[in-house]
């Protein structure tokens, strides 16, 4: 084989929605590696909200440019090497890209086992676990007995917070789209209750569930739901702002929450984070992430696509709540 398929970026979607045509196929000629180097077939790639932001130019992660191949954390194997540690048949994870086969090395890809939770290292054992950890651990701060909501409690991140939220004591409630996904988190997950957004008034369910107030507050959302949280956080209340997804379609970004002034009245924090600030701390935390999900402590659940055309498609998914579960596709 000497050429590859890649999505390159074709367009940067800032104050606008993502579309597929900011992605254009591309075939290109396979370079012969350099010392040093490896070859990966991409086998799984993760999909990360994120990944907007990337394209926009915004936030933290690396910039990008119009005519690069789009980046992507992945899974894959290495079917050439020129480098010691990486060797062939070896399953790696790391920056792989939109693309058939990336080129790779040992800073930018590492050798993990090939087990039952290799793809689990894309999602609660990978970043989104360590977000939903120290997110709701070290800026949360939950105590037994408190009243933690989670947003987007259904996805990737949110639904280990709301387990991580039980293990400590809490009593959970999360806001999640549709009544499977809210069917989800209290038949099968543990979570006490949960409010469906789309079909149910989020004042309303809060009032009701949370009488004594929310003492903890993990957003992934942001916009109205914000707000109503906001509406009803208990005296010392921390809310965590994790992301705010309900606004990264949008055209025109709308005001902040009018109800901010509860953080006053209700002498309350409300702290951002990203999970990169606590890369020190990450290995230990993997370590009781992945005993909590061998002893079924934590659940998952993987939101698997088919194919290497199908790849915007899928990104696309993360904005319209089409994902239930952690989004991956498999090329
Ligand atoms: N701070 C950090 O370091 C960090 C790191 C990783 C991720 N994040 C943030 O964490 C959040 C979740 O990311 P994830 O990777 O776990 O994705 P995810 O939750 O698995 O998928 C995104 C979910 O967002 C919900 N959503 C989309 N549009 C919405 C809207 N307009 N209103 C309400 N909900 C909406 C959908 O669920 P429904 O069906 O329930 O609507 C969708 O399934 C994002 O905001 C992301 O930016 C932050």
């Amino acid at each position: 084989m000497t050429t590859q398929r890649q999505w390159l970026i074709n367009g940067q979607p800032r104050g606008r929605a993502v579309t597929e045509d900011d992605f254009l196929l591309h075939e290109a000629e396979l370079a012969p590696l350099a010392s040093g180097e490896a070859r990966v077939r991409v086998q799984i790639l993760s999909f990360d909200p994120s990944q907007k932001g990337q394209m926009e130019n915004v936030g933290y992660a690396a910039a990008t440019g119009i005519g690069q191949v789009m980046t992507a954390r992945g899974i894959g194997e290495v079917v050439e090497s020129r480098c010691e540690s990486l060797k062939v048949g070896n399953k790696v994870i790391g920056q792989l890209g939109w693309q058939e086969f990336a080129t790779v090395s040992p800073t930018s890809a590492s050798v993990v086992p090939d087990d039952e939770l290799l793809t689990a290292r894309l999602g609660p054992l990978g970043g989104t676990g360590l977000t939903a950890y120290f997110g709701l651990l070290r800026n949360g701060h939950p105590e037994p007995g408190d009243m933690l909501v989670v947003s987007g409690a259904a996805g990737a991140t949110g639904s280990v917070v709301g387990q991580i939220g039980k293990m400590m004591g809490c009593t959970v409630v999360g806001i999640a789209g549709g009544q499977d996904k809210c069917a989800w988190l209290t038949d099968d997950l543990g979570f006490d209750a949960a409010i469906d957004y789309r079909g149910e008034s989020v004042k309303a369910r809060l009032k009701q569930l949370c009488p004594q107030g929310v003492n903890v507050f993990f957003d992934n959302v942001g916009g109205t739901i914000l707000n109503d949280v906001l509406a009803r956080i208990a005296l010392h209340a921390r809310v965590v702002i994790c992301g705010g997804i309900s606004r990264y379609q949008a055209d025109v970004l709308p005001p902040g929450p009018a109800n901010y002034m509860n953080l006053v009245f209700m002498r309350a924090t409300m702290s951002g984070f990203l999970m990169t600030d606590y890369a020190a701390e990450s290995p230990q935390a993997l370590e009781r992430l992945t005993a909590w999900v061998r002893e079924g402590r934590i659940r998952y659940r993987e939101d698997m696509q088919e194919g290497f055309e199908r790849i915007p498609a899928t990104l696309l998914r993360l904005f319209s709540g089409e994902n239930f579960g952690k989004q991956l596709l498999r090329l």
